[in-house]
C-alpha cells in the first residue's frame, strides 16, 4: 500500500469528489441528473476504494461520508427518530451471493429465510403514526433530518389519515415506505407540462420527489402520487418477522405490495429476479430492482448495521436496458440562454420499446469521460429516464479498433449558429455563446419566452409564428411585437386577415399585463417567476429597480447575489435600457399596481408566518398581510402580534411563541380575520 496518495490518485480523489458532489445536487435538488444512477455508484465506489487506500486523504465532507441529502428549505425539519438507513447497491448475482455468504456466516450457520420485495423507484418517506392517526410524515433527508411533509402526504389517497378502531395497532409505530408517481400519472403531467413549455420531468421518480416538495398541496393532490409501505417499526410491536408485520400492515388498511415473496435458498431468490426482471416492465410504476431482507427480526438485530447500511438487507439494481449502436456524428444545439448543447446522432436502435436516434451528451467534461469518436458502437441506456444516455464505448477494447477510430468528438469552440467564440463561465459545466444580441436562437428563444402564458401570454402568437417572422425579418426582439401591423401579417390577397386581427389582438391585450409578469418576461437571468414577483412588489417600478444598488437589492429577500448582480449588469447594458425604452413607449406596464389597501384589518400587526397552508401558498399570506395593513416579520419576538401558524410549525418555534405567549391563528381563524 502506498503510504502517501500518488498524485495521480490524489488528484482522482479530489476530481471524483467534485463531481459527486455536482452530481448530488443535480439528483437531489435541481431533480434533473445528468448520469444515471448505475454511473453515479460506479464512480462512488471507486471514490470509496481510493479513500480506504489512502487514509492520509480522508476528508469528513467526502461525499462518501454522508448519504446525499435531499432537504429542502421550505419545510420544517423533523429529526427522525429511528435514522433512515439506505441500502448497499449490487448489480450482479456474484454480489447477492456474496451478500447470502455474509448473512450465513454472520448467523454462524444457523437457518434464515429472505424477504424478496420490489425496489420501488420513488423517493422514502416515513410515516408516524398516533393512536391510529397518521400525525407527521418526513422525507430521508440526510437519513437524520428530513422534511416534514405531512400536508402534501395527505393528499395522497392510499396513506390512510386515521386506522380504523379496535385493530391491534400500538399507540405509536412508524411506517416506512415509497412515494412513487404511476407511469400514467408521470405521461398525464409530462404532456401538460410540455403544452406549457414547462421542463420536463426526467423519470417518473424525479416528478414524484419534485410534487412532494411543492408548497401548495392542492397541486400535489391534482398529480396523483401513490405510496407503498415497506418496513414497520415500534417499540411496542409484538410480531417477530418483518414479513408477518407486512402482513399486519396491510390488515390495518395499509398498500402493501403484495409482490413480496419469502426466499428459502439462494435458487429462490435467483428465480424471485429472473421473473420481476422481465415481469416489471407490465407493472404500473417503475422499479429499479429488487431489495433482499433478512425475515427475522432477531437475526436483523444480530447481523446489525455498517455505518450507513444494514448489513441484513441489500438492494439488487436491474441492469438498465441497453443497446449498442453506431455514433454518426455529433451536433450542437443553441438554446434561449445561449447554453449549447452536444447532441448525438446515432444510427437507429430499438431500446425499451422505442427507437432511439438522438441522445444528449450534456457538456464537454461528459464528452471527455466518454472519449468518445465518431463512428464508435456505443452503449446506450435508458435508466427509467425519457432521453437515452451514451454511457459507454461499446468496443475499444480490440487493440486494431482503436487505431482505427474515427475523430475524436470535439466540443465546438464557436457557436453553430452565430459563430462567437464560446466561453465557459467559472463553476459551470455548460459552455455558453456570449452573442445574445445577434444570435438567432437566442433571440427567437428570448422572445418566446417572452410571449410565454406566464410571462405576457400572448397565445395568439406561437413558436413556429416567432420563427417566421423571424425569418420575414418583421421581428428583432419582443419589442418589436408591438408595432406590428395587421396588413403586415396577412398574405398579399387578404387571405389571412382574420388570423393576423386576432395575432395584433392577442398584443394589445398583453398592455395589461402586471408589472411583475413583464420583469419576468424580460428574461433576466436568474429572474424567475418568483424573483420577479418579489422585486415587483419590493421596487414598485422599473425605474425604481434600475436605480437600486448591489446592496438595495441583496436587501431583499430571497435575492441573493448571483440575482443582483445579474439585476445590476443587465441595467447597465445600453441595449437593456433601449429595449425596455420602447417596450415602455408602446404602452407595456413599468409600474407595479398601487395596491390600495384592501382593508385595515391587521394595521399596525405585526405577523410572523410559520408552517405549511392548504388554502393558500406562504407569498399568497405574505401578500395579503400587507394588503390588509398588517407587515410580515421573519422572527417571533414579544412584539409579535401572532403568528399564522399552518401545519407541522417547528417545534423551537412553538417553544418561543409559548414562552412569549404569542397567540397562534390557523389559516381558517386568519382568513375570517381579514374577511370579516
Ligand atoms: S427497505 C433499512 N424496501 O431504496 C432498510 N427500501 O437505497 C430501509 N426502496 O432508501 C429500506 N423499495 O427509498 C426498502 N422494498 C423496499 C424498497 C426500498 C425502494 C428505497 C428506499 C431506500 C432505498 C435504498
Amino acid at each position: 500500500m502506498n503510504l502517501f496518495a500518488t498524485p495521480n490518485d490524489a488528484e482522482r480523489i479530489l476530481f471524483l469528489r467534485k463531481e459527486l458532489n455536482r452530481h448530488n445536487y443535480n439528483y437531489y435538488v435541481r431533480n434533473a441528473p445528468e448520469i444515471s444512477d448505475r454511473q453515479f455508484d460506479d464512480m462512488m465506489h471507486e471514490l470509496e476504494e481510493l479513500e480506504e487506500r489512502h487514509p492520509e486523504m480522508s476528508d469528513p465532507n467526502s461525499p462518501t461520508q454522508r448519504v446525499g441529502s435531499d432537504r429542502s428549505n421550505d419545510f420544517e425539519p423533523v429529526t427522525h427518530k429511528r435514522p433512515m438507513l439506505s441500502l448497499g447497491n449490487t448489480y450482479s448475482r456474484g454480489d447477492v451471493q456474496a451478500f447470502y455468504d455474509r448473512v450465513a456466516e454472520g448467523l454462524g450457520g444457523e437457518p434464515f429465510d429472505i424477504c424478496c420485495e420490489l425496489k420501488f423507484d420513488g423517493l422514502s418517506i416515513s410515516l408516524t403514526y398516533e393512536h391510529g392517526r397518521l400525525v407527521r410524515a418526513a422525507t430521508r433527508g440526510d437519513g437524520v433530518q428530513g422534511d416534514d411533509v405531512t400536508a402534501n402526504v395527505r393528499t395522497i389517497r392510499t396513506v390512510p389519515l386515521v386506522l380504523p378502531e379496535g385493530l391491534d395497532y400500538p399507540d405509536e409505530f412508524e411506517i416506512r415506505g415509497e412515494v412513487l408517481m404511476p407511469w400514467e400519472s408521470f405521461e398525464r403531467l409530462n404532456a401538460e407540462r410540455e403544452r406549457r413549455e414547462e421542463p420536463l420531468f426526467a423519470n417518473p421518480r424525479n416528478a414524484a420527489s419534485g410534487t412532494l416538495k411543492s408548497k401548495k398541496s392542492a397541486a400535489v393532490a391534482q398529480r396523483r402520487l401513490d405510496a407503498y409501505l415497506y418496513y414497520l417499526l415500534g417499540d411496542a410491536l409484538t410480531t417477530q418477522t418483518h414479513y408477518e408485520r407486512m402482513q399486519q400492515a396491510a390488515g390495518w388498511g395499509f398498500n402493501v405490495s403484495p409482490t413480496a415473496k419469502l426466499a428459502h435458498s439462494l435458487q429462490d431468490i435467483y428465480d424471485y429476479i429472473d421473473h420481476w426482471d422481465e415481469a416489471r416492465h407490465s407493472l404500473p410504476f417503475a422499479t429499479d430492482g429488487i431489495v433482499l431482507k433478512v425475515n427475522d427480526l432477531r437475526q436483523q438485530q444480530r447481523l446489525g448495521y455498517t455505518a450507513k447500511n444494514p448489513r441484513w438487507a441489500i438492494a439488487y439494481k436491474f441492469q438498465a436496458e441497453q443497446a449498442v449502436t453506431r455514433l454518426l456524428d455529433v451536433t450542437f444545439q443553441v438554446g434561449r440562454t445561449g447554453a449549447v448543447t452536444p447532441v448525438a446522432n446515432m444510427e437507429p436502435v430499438l431500446l425499451a420499446g422505442t427507437t432511439v436516434r438522438r441522445a444528449s451528451l450534456h457538456n464537454a467534461d461528459i464528452i471527455r469521460q466518454l472519449d468518445l469518436h465518431i463512428g464508435d458502437m456505443v452503449r446506450v441506456e435508458k435508466a427509467g429516464e425519457i432521453i437515452p444516455q451514451i454511457v459507454g464505448v461499446a468496443d475499444v477494447a480490440a487493440p486494431d479498433s482503436a487505431a482505427h477510430r474515427g475523430a475524436a468528438v470535439q466540443f465546438v469552440k464557436t457557436c453553430p449558429e452565430c459563430g462567437a467564440t464560446l466561453v465557459r463561465y467559472e463553476g459551470e459545466a455548460a459552455h455558453y455563446c456570449p452573442n445574445d444580441t445577434a444570435c438567432p436562437p437566442q433571440i427567437k428563444g428570448r422572445i418566446e419566452h417572452f410571449i410565454s402564458r406566464e410571462a405576457m401570454n400572448i397565445d395568439s402568437v406561437g413558436p413556429e409564428t416567432v420563427d417566421d417572422y423571424f425569418e420575414r425579418g418583421l421581428i428583432r426582439d419582443a419589442a418589436d411585437l408591438y408595432s406590428l401591423t395587421v396588413e403586415q401579417l396577412m398574405g398579399n390577397d387578404g387571405s389571412r386577415r382574420r388570423s393576423a386581427e386576432k395575432v395584433i389582438a392577442g398584443i394589445r391585450r398583453s398592455l395589461d399585463v402586471p408589472f411583475e409578469r413583464v420583469l419576468f418576461a424580460l428574461g433576466i437571468r436568474f429572474v424567475g417567476k418568483v424573483v420577479a414577483k418579489t422585486l415587483a412588489r419590493r421596487f414598485g417600478s422599473l425605474d425604481a429597480l434600475r436605480a437600486a444598488s448591489l446592496d438595495d437589492l441583496m436587501q431583499t429577500e430571497g435575492v441573493g447575489q448571483a440575482i443582483a448582480e445579474s439585476v445590476v449588469r443587465y441595467f447597465a447594458d445600453e441595449r437593456n435600457l433601449a429595449f425596455v425604452a420602447r417596450l415602455a413607449e408602446a404602452g407595456v406596464r413599468m409600474e407595479a399596481e398601487q395596491t390600495a389597501l384592501q382593508s385595515t384589518a391587521l394595521e399596525g400587526m405585526s405577523i410572523v408566518i410559520s408552517g405549511t397552508f392548504a388554502r393558500h401558498s406562504r407569498e399568497e399570506y405574505k401578500a395579503l398581510i400587507e394588503a390588509h395593513g398588517g407587515k410580515n416579520v421573519g422572527s417571533i419576538s414579544k412584539k409579535t402580534s401572532f403568528i399564522l401558524a399552518g401545519e407541522n410549525m417547528g417545534p423551537s418555534k412553538l417553544e418561543k411563541a409559548s414562552k412569549l405567549g404569542v397567540p397562534l391563528k390557523t389559516e381558517e381563524e386568519f382568513l375570517q380575520m381579514i374577511e370579516g
